[in-house]
Protein backbone atom coordinates (compact mmCIF):
# COMPACT_ATOMS: atom_id res chain seq x y z
CA UNK A 1 0.00 0.00 0.00
CA UNK A 2 1.25 3.69 -0.68
CA UNK A 3 2.62 5.25 2.59
CA UNK A 4 -0.44 8.12 3.74
CA UNK A 5 0.24 11.30 5.10
CA UNK A 6 1.18 11.70 8.82
CA UNK A 7 -1.98 13.57 10.60
CA UNK A 8 -1.10 16.16 13.61
CA UNK A 9 -3.52 18.22 15.20
CA UNK A 10 -2.72 22.16 16.38
CA UNK A 11 -4.46 24.85 18.53
CA UNK A 12 -1.94 27.06 17.15
CA UNK A 13 -3.22 30.30 15.27
CA UNK A 14 -2.61 29.49 11.69
CA UNK A 15 -0.26 32.88 11.64
CA UNK A 16 2.64 30.70 13.40
CA UNK A 17 2.36 27.54 11.08
CA UNK A 18 4.97 27.34 8.34
CA UNK A 19 3.43 25.17 5.78
CA UNK A 20 3.55 24.71 1.84
CA UNK A 21 -0.41 25.23 1.86
CA UNK A 22 -2.80 26.45 3.70
CA UNK A 23 -6.19 24.76 3.14
CA UNK A 24 -9.32 27.36 4.02
CA UNK A 25 -13.29 27.12 4.34
CA UNK A 26 -15.33 28.74 1.99
CA UNK A 27 -19.23 28.86 1.58
CA UNK A 28 -21.60 29.05 -0.94
CA UNK A 29 -21.69 32.86 -1.52
CA UNK A 30 -18.06 33.47 -0.97
CA UNK A 31 -19.14 33.02 2.80
CA UNK A 32 -16.02 32.88 4.69
CA UNK A 33 -15.75 30.03 7.05
CA UNK A 34 -12.93 29.75 10.26
CA UNK A 35 -9.35 31.05 9.30
CA UNK A 36 -10.43 32.20 5.73
CA UNK A 37 -10.48 36.09 7.08
CA UNK A 38 -7.12 35.90 8.49
CA UNK A 39 -5.83 34.03 5.20
CA UNK A 40 -7.11 36.29 2.48
CA UNK A 41 -6.30 39.43 4.59
CA UNK A 42 -3.10 38.40 4.51
CA UNK A 43 -2.89 38.21 0.94
CA UNK A 44 -4.22 41.75 0.85
CA UNK A 45 -7.83 40.39 -0.63
CA UNK A 46 -10.80 41.84 1.29
CA UNK A 47 -13.16 39.04 -0.06
CA UNK A 48 -13.02 35.65 -1.76
CA UNK A 49 -12.13 36.38 -5.03
CA UNK A 50 -15.18 36.34 -7.38
CA UNK A 51 -14.22 33.56 -9.72
CA UNK A 52 -16.61 31.94 -12.23
CA UNK A 53 -15.04 28.56 -11.66
CA UNK A 54 -14.91 29.13 -7.76
CA UNK A 55 -18.31 29.98 -5.53
CA UNK A 56 -18.15 27.70 -2.92
CA UNK A 57 -19.97 24.94 -3.69
CA UNK A 58 -19.03 21.33 -2.37
CA UNK A 59 -15.40 20.44 -3.47
CA UNK A 60 -14.44 23.31 -5.45
CA UNK A 61 -10.93 24.32 -4.91
CA UNK A 62 -9.11 27.85 -5.71
CA UNK A 63 -5.40 28.14 -5.27
CA UNK A 64 -3.72 31.38 -4.35
CA UNK A 65 0.17 32.34 -4.11
CA UNK A 66 0.93 33.69 -1.20
CA UNK A 67 4.08 35.74 -1.29
CA UNK A 68 5.93 36.91 2.15
CA UNK A 69 3.38 34.47 3.60
CA UNK A 70 4.61 31.77 6.10
CA UNK A 71 2.05 29.55 4.01
CA UNK A 72 3.49 28.82 0.39
CA UNK A 73 0.00 28.74 -1.11
CA UNK A 74 -3.69 29.32 0.50
CA UNK A 75 -6.09 26.77 -0.99
CA UNK A 76 -9.53 27.82 -0.97
CA UNK A 77 -11.96 24.96 -0.50
CA UNK A 78 -15.75 24.69 -1.37
CA UNK A 79 -18.17 23.43 1.32
CA UNK A 80 -21.66 24.14 0.13
CA UNK A 81 -24.55 25.95 1.63
CA UNK A 82 -23.67 26.36 5.84
CA UNK A 83 -26.85 26.27 6.67
CA UNK A 84 -26.59 22.78 5.11
CA UNK A 85 -23.53 22.10 6.49
CA UNK A 86 -22.88 18.20 7.81
CA UNK A 87 -19.74 16.33 8.99
CA UNK A 88 -19.85 14.61 5.70
CA UNK A 89 -18.99 17.67 3.95
CA UNK A 90 -16.31 17.93 5.81
CA UNK A 91 -14.44 14.87 4.99
CA UNK A 92 -15.58 15.49 1.27
CA UNK A 93 -14.09 18.90 1.22
CA UNK A 94 -10.74 18.00 3.25
CA UNK A 95 -10.56 15.13 0.65
CA UNK A 96 -11.40 17.37 -2.65
CA UNK A 97 -8.14 19.91 -1.26
CA UNK A 98 -5.50 17.55 -0.66
CA UNK A 99 -5.88 15.92 -3.44
CA UNK A 100 -4.95 19.28 -5.38
CA UNK A 101 -1.85 19.18 -3.71
CA UNK A 102 -0.10 15.71 -2.90
CA UNK A 103 1.88 16.13 -5.89
CA UNK A 104 3.10 19.54 -4.96
CA UNK A 105 2.78 20.14 -1.40
CA UNK A 106 5.27 17.85 0.86
CA UNK A 107 3.46 19.94 4.22
CA UNK A 108 0.07 21.26 4.33
CA UNK A 109 -2.12 22.94 7.28
CA UNK A 110 -5.74 23.10 7.86
CA UNK A 111 -8.84 25.08 9.89
CA UNK A 112 -11.58 22.86 8.03
CA UNK A 113 -11.71 20.96 11.54
CA UNK A 114 -13.10 24.48 13.07
CA UNK A 115 -16.21 24.81 11.44
CA UNK A 116 -18.00 22.30 13.44
CA UNK A 117 -16.83 22.31 17.11
CA UNK A 118 -17.42 18.20 17.51
CA UNK A 119 -14.71 15.64 17.79
CA UNK A 120 -16.34 13.96 14.58
CA UNK A 121 -15.20 16.76 12.61
CA UNK A 122 -11.80 16.04 13.44
CA UNK A 123 -12.26 12.40 12.81
CA UNK A 124 -14.28 13.22 9.39
CA UNK A 125 -11.15 15.84 8.20
CA UNK A 126 -8.51 13.52 8.91
CA UNK A 127 -10.30 10.55 7.43
CA UNK A 128 -10.53 13.06 4.36
CA UNK A 129 -7.13 14.37 4.27
CA UNK A 130 -6.05 10.54 4.32
CA UNK A 131 -8.07 9.23 1.45
CA UNK A 132 -7.82 12.32 -0.55
CA UNK A 133 -4.24 11.56 -0.01
CA UNK A 134 -4.07 7.62 -1.68
CA UNK A 135 -3.04 6.96 -4.92
CA UNK A 136 -2.65 3.27 -6.61
CA UNK A 137 0.61 3.02 -8.06
CA UNK A 138 1.79 -0.57 -7.40
CA UNK A 139 1.17 -0.92 -11.40
CA UNK A 140 3.32 1.22 -12.98
CA UNK A 141 7.07 1.41 -13.64
CA UNK A 142 7.44 4.70 -12.57
CA UNK A 143 5.07 5.83 -9.67
CA UNK A 144 4.04 9.80 -10.07
CA UNK A 145 5.88 11.40 -7.56
CA UNK A 146 3.78 11.85 -4.36
CA UNK A 147 5.19 14.59 -2.28
CA UNK A 148 2.40 15.14 0.70
CA UNK A 149 4.33 13.62 3.56
CA UNK A 150 2.53 15.63 6.87
CA UNK A 151 -1.53 17.29 7.21
CA UNK A 152 -2.01 19.77 10.45
CA UNK A 153 -5.44 19.67 11.43
CA UNK A 154 -6.19 23.48 13.30
CA UNK A 155 -8.58 22.18 16.36
CA UNK A 156 -10.33 23.94 18.89
CA UNK A 157 -8.79 23.96 22.42
CA UNK A 158 -11.56 22.54 24.15
CA UNK A 159 -10.95 19.74 21.95
CA UNK A 160 -7.05 19.44 21.92
CA UNK A 161 -7.36 16.19 24.15
CA UNK A 162 -9.82 14.21 22.62
CA UNK A 163 -8.51 14.74 18.88
CA UNK A 164 -5.46 12.72 19.02
CA UNK A 165 -8.29 9.57 19.75
CA UNK A 166 -10.20 10.89 16.81
CA UNK A 167 -6.92 11.20 14.35
CA UNK A 168 -5.77 7.52 15.41
CA UNK A 169 -9.12 6.28 14.88
CA UNK A 170 -9.74 8.31 11.65
CA UNK A 171 -6.10 6.79 10.76
CA UNK A 172 -6.71 3.22 10.78
CA UNK A 173 -10.19 3.68 9.58
CA UNK A 174 -8.91 5.40 6.28
CA UNK A 175 -6.16 3.09 6.49
CA UNK A 176 -7.90 -0.30 6.34
CA UNK A 177 -10.32 1.16 3.59
CA UNK A 178 -7.21 2.07 0.95
CA UNK A 179 -6.55 -1.91 1.69
CA UNK A 180 -9.76 -2.30 0.17
CA UNK A 181 -8.71 0.05 -3.08
CA UNK A 182 -5.43 -1.56 -3.72
CA UNK A 183 -7.29 -5.31 -3.71
CA UNK A 184 -9.56 -4.02 -6.27
CA UNK A 185 -7.26 -1.97 -8.13
CA UNK A 186 -4.78 -5.01 -8.67
CA UNK A 187 -5.27 -6.71 -12.40
CA UNK A 188 -7.20 -9.93 -12.12
CA UNK A 189 -4.44 -11.29 -13.90
CA UNK A 190 -2.13 -10.78 -11.05
CA UNK A 191 -5.07 -11.59 -8.69
CA UNK A 192 -7.03 -14.25 -8.81
CA UNK A 193 -8.46 -16.59 -6.15
CA UNK A 194 -5.07 -18.13 -4.49
CA UNK A 195 -3.34 -14.96 -4.97
CA UNK A 196 -6.30 -13.05 -2.83
CA UNK A 197 -6.14 -15.89 -0.24
CA UNK A 198 -1.70 -15.74 -0.06
CA UNK A 199 -2.74 -11.95 0.70
CA UNK A 200 -4.91 -12.38 3.41
CA UNK A 201 -2.38 -15.03 4.79
CA UNK A 202 0.70 -12.76 4.25
CA UNK A 203 -1.37 -9.31 5.38
CA UNK A 204 -3.24 -10.55 8.29
CA UNK A 205 -1.23 -13.93 9.55
CA UNK A 206 -0.30 -12.39 13.06
CA UNK A 207 -3.21 -10.87 14.81
CA UNK A 208 -6.09 -12.95 12.87
CA UNK A 209 -6.93 -16.72 12.28
CA UNK A 210 -6.60 -17.47 8.77
CA UNK A 211 -7.58 -21.13 7.06
CA UNK A 212 -7.82 -21.58 3.43
CA UNK A 213 -10.01 -24.02 1.75
CA UNK A 214 -8.74 -25.37 -1.72
CA UNK A 215 -10.76 -27.56 -4.07
CA UNK A 216 -10.30 -30.69 -2.80
CA UNK A 217 -11.58 -29.33 0.80
CA UNK A 218 -14.88 -27.56 -0.97
CA UNK A 219 -15.74 -30.68 -2.62
CA UNK A 220 -15.82 -32.64 0.72
CA UNK A 221 -17.63 -29.49 2.19
CA UNK A 222 -19.88 -29.51 -0.34
CA UNK A 223 -19.48 -26.22 -1.51
CA UNK A 224 -21.42 -26.15 -4.39
CA UNK A 225 -21.26 -22.61 -5.26
CA UNK A 226 -18.01 -21.58 -5.16
CA UNK A 227 -16.83 -25.04 -7.71
CA UNK A 228 -19.77 -24.26 -9.96
CA UNK A 229 -18.64 -20.72 -11.15
CA UNK A 230 -14.91 -21.45 -11.13
CA UNK A 231 -15.55 -24.00 -13.14
CA UNK A 232 -14.98 -22.49 -16.38
CA UNK A 233 -11.73 -20.58 -15.08
CA UNK A 234 -7.92 -22.47 -15.40
CA UNK A 235 -8.16 -21.14 -11.50
CA UNK A 236 -9.61 -22.95 -8.77
CA UNK A 237 -11.74 -21.48 -6.47
CA UNK A 238 -10.74 -20.85 -2.79
CA UNK A 239 -12.92 -20.01 0.24
CA UNK A 240 -11.13 -17.78 3.45
CA UNK A 241 -12.02 -18.46 6.66
CA UNK A 242 -11.20 -15.49 8.94
CA UNK A 243 -11.42 -15.24 12.91
CA UNK A 244 -10.76 -12.76 15.52
CA UNK A 245 -10.89 -13.18 18.65
CA UNK A 246 -10.74 -10.34 21.26
CA UNK A 247 -10.06 -11.69 25.14
CA UNK A 248 -13.29 -10.61 26.20
CA UNK A 249 -16.48 -10.67 23.16
CA UNK A 250 -19.93 -8.79 24.28
CA UNK A 251 -21.29 -10.22 20.85
CA UNK A 252 -19.83 -12.26 17.66
CA UNK A 253 -20.61 -11.49 14.05
CA UNK A 254 -19.64 -12.97 10.66
CA UNK A 255 -18.69 -10.96 7.40
CA UNK A 256 -19.52 -12.81 4.03
CA UNK A 257 -17.74 -11.16 1.09
CA UNK A 258 -18.34 -11.77 -2.69
CA UNK A 259 -14.81 -12.34 -3.67
CA UNK A 260 -14.85 -12.60 -8.02
CA UNK A 261 -11.86 -11.79 -8.86
CA UNK A 262 -13.09 -11.20 -12.43
CA UNK A 263 -16.71 -11.87 -13.99
CA UNK A 264 -17.22 -12.08 -17.52
CA UNK A 265 -20.32 -13.58 -17.03
CA UNK A 266 -19.49 -16.72 -17.79
CA UNK A 267 -21.02 -19.17 -20.93
CA UNK A 268 -24.04 -16.14 -20.42
CA UNK A 269 -20.90 -13.72 -21.46
CA UNK A 270 -21.51 -9.72 -20.99
CA UNK A 271 -22.33 -8.10 -23.61
CA UNK A 272 -18.68 -7.25 -24.88
CA UNK A 273 -19.72 -3.52 -25.02
CA UNK A 274 -20.65 -3.26 -21.46
CA UNK A 275 -17.53 -2.17 -19.54
CA UNK A 276 -16.08 -5.12 -19.01
CA UNK A 277 -12.99 -4.21 -17.59
CA UNK A 278 -14.46 -2.94 -14.10
CA UNK A 279 -15.34 -6.58 -13.82
CA UNK A 280 -11.96 -7.10 -12.14
CA UNK A 281 -13.75 -4.98 -9.43
CA UNK A 282 -16.53 -7.66 -8.04
CA UNK A 283 -14.39 -8.80 -5.62
CA UNK A 284 -15.12 -5.49 -3.88
CA UNK A 285 -16.86 -7.60 -0.85
CA UNK A 286 -13.81 -9.41 -0.07
CA UNK A 287 -11.79 -6.37 -0.57
CA UNK A 288 -13.61 -4.42 2.17
CA UNK A 289 -13.91 -7.38 4.62
CA UNK A 290 -9.85 -7.97 4.42
CA UNK A 291 -9.35 -4.39 4.86
CA UNK A 292 -12.10 -4.49 8.15
CA UNK A 293 -9.69 -7.35 9.36
CA UNK A 294 -6.82 -5.30 8.66
CA UNK A 295 -6.96 -2.90 11.84
CA UNK A 296 -9.50 -4.79 14.29
CA UNK A 297 -6.41 -5.54 16.48
CA UNK A 298 -5.23 -2.31 17.00
CA UNK A 299 -8.77 -0.74 17.15
CA UNK A 300 -9.39 -2.67 19.92
CA UNK A 301 -12.67 -3.78 18.53
CA UNK A 302 -14.63 -6.24 21.04
CA UNK A 303 -16.54 -8.61 19.02
CA UNK A 304 -15.74 -11.43 17.78
CA UNK A 305 -15.39 -11.60 14.57
CA UNK A 306 -15.54 -14.34 11.14
CA UNK A 307 -15.68 -13.93 7.69
CA UNK A 308 -16.25 -16.41 4.84
CA UNK A 309 -14.61 -14.89 1.76
CA UNK A 310 -16.35 -16.70 -1.65
CA UNK A 311 -13.24 -16.82 -4.00
CA UNK A 312 -13.93 -17.26 -7.84
CA UNK A 313 -13.15 -16.31 -11.32
CA UNK A 314 -16.16 -16.34 -13.76
CA UNK A 315 -15.11 -17.03 -17.04
CA UNK A 316 -16.71 -19.55 -20.20
CA UNK A 317 -14.84 -22.73 -21.37
CA UNK A 318 -16.14 -26.28 -22.14
CA UNK A 319 -15.86 -26.63 -18.97
CA UNK A 320 -17.97 -23.97 -17.41
CA UNK A 321 -20.97 -23.90 -15.58
CA UNK A 322 -24.20 -24.14 -18.46
CA UNK A 323 -27.42 -21.96 -17.78
CA UNK A 324 -29.78 -24.87 -16.62
CA UNK A 325 -27.05 -26.63 -14.60
CA UNK A 326 -28.42 -27.91 -11.42
CA UNK A 327 -25.95 -27.16 -8.25
CA UNK A 328 -26.16 -28.76 -5.05
CA UNK A 329 -25.23 -27.34 -1.30
CA UNK A 330 -23.75 -28.48 1.61
CA UNK A 331 -27.17 -28.00 3.36
CA UNK A 332 -29.06 -29.85 0.55
CA UNK A 333 -30.79 -27.11 -1.25
CA UNK A 334 -30.71 -27.37 -4.99
CA UNK A 335 -29.95 -24.41 -7.28
CA UNK A 336 -31.02 -24.25 -10.97
CA UNK A 337 -28.51 -21.66 -12.99
CA UNK A 338 -30.61 -20.28 -15.33
CA UNK A 339 -27.96 -17.04 -15.78
CA UNK A 340 -24.37 -18.20 -14.95
CA UNK A 341 -23.61 -13.73 -14.63
CA UNK A 342 -25.74 -14.23 -11.60
CA UNK A 343 -23.09 -15.94 -10.03
CA UNK A 344 -22.14 -13.76 -7.09
CA UNK A 345 -25.36 -14.98 -5.12
CA UNK A 346 -24.12 -18.70 -6.25
CA UNK A 347 -20.81 -18.46 -4.02
CA UNK A 348 -22.22 -16.41 -1.29
CA UNK A 349 -24.60 -19.10 -0.65
CA UNK A 350 -21.85 -21.46 0.32
CA UNK A 351 -20.27 -18.64 2.92
CA UNK A 352 -24.25 -17.52 4.15
CA UNK A 353 -24.36 -21.73 4.89
CA UNK A 354 -21.16 -21.78 6.96
CA UNK A 355 -21.49 -18.73 8.75
CA UNK A 356 -25.16 -19.27 9.75
CA UNK A 357 -23.50 -22.89 11.31
CA UNK A 358 -21.25 -21.01 13.33
CA UNK A 359 -23.63 -19.36 16.02
CA UNK A 360 -23.44 -16.05 15.03
CA UNK A 361 -25.20 -12.92 16.63
CA UNK A 362 -25.48 -11.37 13.31
CA UNK A 363 -24.57 -11.93 9.63
CA UNK A 364 -23.34 -9.36 7.30
CA UNK A 365 -22.67 -10.05 3.62
CA UNK A 366 -20.79 -7.32 1.65
CA UNK A 367 -21.44 -7.82 -2.03
CA UNK A 368 -20.97 -6.30 -5.89
CA UNK A 369 -24.17 -8.11 -6.52
CA UNK A 370 -26.55 -6.51 -9.21
CA UNK A 371 -26.40 -4.03 -11.77
CA UNK A 372 -29.62 -3.32 -10.28
CA UNK A 373 -28.79 -1.44 -7.21
CA UNK A 374 -27.12 1.39 -9.11
CA UNK A 375 -30.67 2.11 -11.24
CA UNK A 376 -32.21 2.00 -7.74
CA UNK A 377 -30.55 4.00 -6.12
CA UNK A 378 -27.47 5.26 -7.91
CA UNK A 379 -23.67 4.26 -7.98
CA UNK A 380 -23.33 6.86 -4.84
CA UNK A 381 -24.94 4.67 -2.38
CA UNK A 382 -24.84 1.11 -0.63
CA UNK A 383 -28.19 -1.07 -0.78
CA UNK A 384 -29.03 -2.40 2.43
CA UNK A 385 -31.27 -5.22 3.26
CA UNK A 386 -31.97 -7.37 6.09
CA UNK A 387 -34.00 -9.76 7.88
CA UNK A 388 -33.87 -7.68 10.97
CA UNK A 389 -34.93 -4.27 12.19
CA UNK A 390 -32.68 -3.91 14.88
CA UNK A 391 -29.35 -4.63 12.54
CA UNK A 392 -30.88 -2.39 9.63
CA UNK A 393 -30.85 0.28 11.76
CA UNK A 394 -27.84 -0.53 12.96
CA UNK A 395 -26.07 -0.80 9.88
CA UNK A 396 -28.14 2.49 8.08
CA UNK A 397 -26.92 4.68 11.21
CA UNK A 398 -23.12 3.28 10.94
CA UNK A 399 -23.42 3.98 7.03
CA UNK A 400 -24.65 8.00 8.18
CA UNK A 401 -22.06 8.54 10.58
CA UNK A 402 -19.22 7.34 8.06
CA UNK A 403 -20.40 9.26 5.56
CA UNK A 404 -21.15 6.56 3.46
CA UNK A 405 -24.66 6.91 2.02
CA UNK A 406 -26.77 3.48 2.49
CA UNK A 407 -30.27 2.91 1.83
CA UNK A 408 -32.81 0.23 3.03
CA UNK A 409 -34.32 -1.67 0.15
CA UNK A 410 -37.08 -4.08 -0.02
CA UNK A 411 -37.37 -8.07 0.18
CA UNK A 412 -40.77 -7.87 -1.19
CA UNK A 413 -42.06 -11.86 -0.01
CA UNK A 414 -44.08 -11.71 -3.54
CA UNK A 415 -40.90 -11.72 -5.49
CA UNK A 416 -40.21 -15.07 -4.01
CA UNK A 417 -42.00 -16.66 -6.57
CA UNK A 418 -39.77 -15.43 -9.17
CA UNK A 419 -37.04 -17.63 -7.24
CA UNK A 420 -39.38 -20.98 -7.82
CA UNK A 421 -38.08 -23.43 -10.31
CA UNK A 422 -39.28 -26.26 -12.42
CA UNK A 423 -36.64 -28.79 -11.57
CA UNK A 424 -34.88 -27.18 -8.09
CA UNK A 425 -35.77 -25.72 -5.06
CA UNK A 426 -34.92 -22.36 -6.52
CA UNK A 427 -33.35 -21.09 -9.78
CA UNK A 428 -30.45 -18.05 -9.49
CA UNK A 429 -32.63 -15.25 -11.10
CA UNK A 430 -36.14 -13.67 -10.56
CA UNK A 431 -38.83 -13.15 -13.17
CA UNK A 432 -37.93 -10.95 -15.63
CA UNK A 433 -41.16 -8.82 -15.80
CA UNK A 434 -41.21 -8.25 -11.62
CA UNK A 435 -38.22 -6.59 -11.82
CA UNK A 436 -36.09 -5.30 -8.53
CA UNK A 437 -33.24 -7.30 -9.82
CA UNK A 438 -31.50 -6.25 -6.21
CA UNK A 439 -34.31 -7.45 -3.94
CA UNK A 440 -34.31 -10.57 -6.13
CA UNK A 441 -30.51 -11.00 -5.20
CA UNK A 442 -31.05 -10.15 -1.77
CA UNK A 443 -34.48 -12.81 -0.96
CA UNK A 444 -31.89 -15.52 -2.81
CA UNK A 445 -29.14 -15.26 -0.19
CA UNK A 446 -31.87 -14.76 2.28
CA UNK A 447 -32.44 -18.61 2.05
CA UNK A 448 -29.05 -19.86 3.19
CA UNK A 449 -28.68 -17.72 6.53
CA UNK A 450 -31.88 -19.70 8.57
CA UNK A 451 -32.88 -17.20 10.18
CA UNK A 452 -30.12 -16.11 11.70
CA UNK A 453 -30.36 -12.06 11.63
CA UNK A 454 -28.89 -10.93 8.85
CA UNK A 455 -27.63 -8.01 6.24
CA UNK A 456 -27.07 -7.79 2.67
CA UNK A 457 -24.88 -4.52 1.43
CA UNK A 458 -25.29 -4.66 -2.62
CA UNK A 459 -22.10 -2.61 -3.44
CA UNK A 460 -22.05 -2.95 -6.99
CA UNK A 461 -22.42 0.86 -7.52
CA UNK A 462 -20.99 2.24 -4.47
CA UNK A 463 -17.12 0.15 -4.24
CA UNK A 464 -16.35 1.43 -8.10
CA UNK A 465 -16.12 5.27 -9.60
CA UNK A 466 -14.60 5.69 -12.78
CA UNK A 467 -13.93 9.38 -11.70
CA UNK A 468 -12.20 10.38 -8.03
CA UNK A 469 -14.57 12.43 -6.82
CA UNK A 470 -14.17 14.38 -2.81
CA UNK A 471 -12.21 11.99 -0.47
CA UNK A 472 -13.03 8.73 -3.06
CA UNK A 473 -10.77 8.08 -5.52
CA UNK A 474 -11.36 6.32 -9.07
CA UNK A 475 -11.08 2.52 -9.51
CA UNK A 476 -11.94 0.86 -5.75
CA UNK A 477 -13.56 3.36 -3.54
CA UNK A 478 -13.21 0.51 -0.63
CA UNK A 479 -16.82 1.58 0.39
CA UNK A 480 -18.37 0.34 2.64
CA UNK A 481 -15.15 -0.34 5.20
CA UNK A 482 -16.00 2.49 7.52
CA UNK A 483 -19.55 1.51 7.81
CA UNK A 484 -18.29 -1.52 9.19
CA UNK A 485 -16.17 -0.43 11.63
CA UNK A 486 -18.14 2.07 13.00
CA UNK A 487 -20.93 -0.88 13.31
CA UNK A 488 -18.67 -2.90 15.12
CA UNK A 489 -17.36 -0.58 16.90
CA UNK A 490 -20.56 0.84 18.38
CA UNK A 491 -21.70 -3.31 18.58
CA UNK A 492 -18.36 -3.48 21.22
N1 LIG B 1 -21.00 -8.42 -10.82
C1 LIG B 1 -22.28 -8.24 -11.39
C2 LIG B 1 -23.01 -7.02 -10.82
C3 LIG B 1 -22.38 -5.70 -11.13
C4 LIG B 1 -22.84 -4.92 -12.17
C5 LIG B 1 -21.39 -5.19 -10.33
C6 LIG B 1 -22.29 -3.68 -12.42
C7 LIG B 1 -20.81 -3.97 -10.57
C8 LIG B 1 -21.27 -3.20 -11.61
C9 LIG B 1 -23.15 -9.46 -11.11
O1 LIG B 1 -22.48 -10.66 -11.03
C10 LIG B 1 -24.11 -9.57 -12.24
O2 LIG B 1 -23.67 -9.83 -13.33
N2 LIG B 1 -25.38 -9.38 -11.95
C11 LIG B 1 -26.40 -9.47 -12.92
C12 LIG B 1 -27.53 -10.25 -12.31
C13 LIG B 1 -28.56 -10.70 -13.31
C14 LIG B 1 -27.97 -11.69 -14.29
C15 LIG B 1 -29.70 -11.33 -12.54
C16 LIG B 1 -26.84 -8.06 -13.28
O3 LIG B 1 -26.83 -7.18 -12.42
O4 LIG B 1 -27.16 -7.84 -14.45
MN1 LIG C 1 -22.17 -11.55 -12.91
ZN1 LIG D 1 -20.56 -10.57 -10.42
Amino acid sequence: MPSLPNVHVTTDAITDLAVDALIVPVFRGAIEGPGTDTALRALGLSEVPRDASFRGKPGEVLQLAAPGQPWGRVILVGLGRLDELTTAMVRRAMGAAIRSVTTSAATVATTLPLVETSVASIQAAAEGALLGAYRYDDGRSAPDPVKLTDVTLVVPSSLAEAAAAAVLRATLHARAQCVARDLVAMPPNRLGPEEVAAYAVDHLGDDIEVEVWDEDRLRAERCGGLLAVAGGSARPPRLVRLRYRPPAPVASVALVGKGITFDSGGISLKRPSSAMDAMKGDMGGVAAVIGVFSVLTELGINVEVSAELCLAENLPSGSATRPSDVVTYRDGTTVEVLNTDAEGRLVLADGLLLAAESDVDAIVDVATLTGAVSAAIGRHAVGVFANDDDLLRQLLSAGEDAGEPSWHLPLWEELSEGLESDVADLRNIGDKDMGAGASVGGLFLRHFVDGTPWAHLDIAGASWRDKDRDHLSKQGTGVPVRTLLRWLEQAG
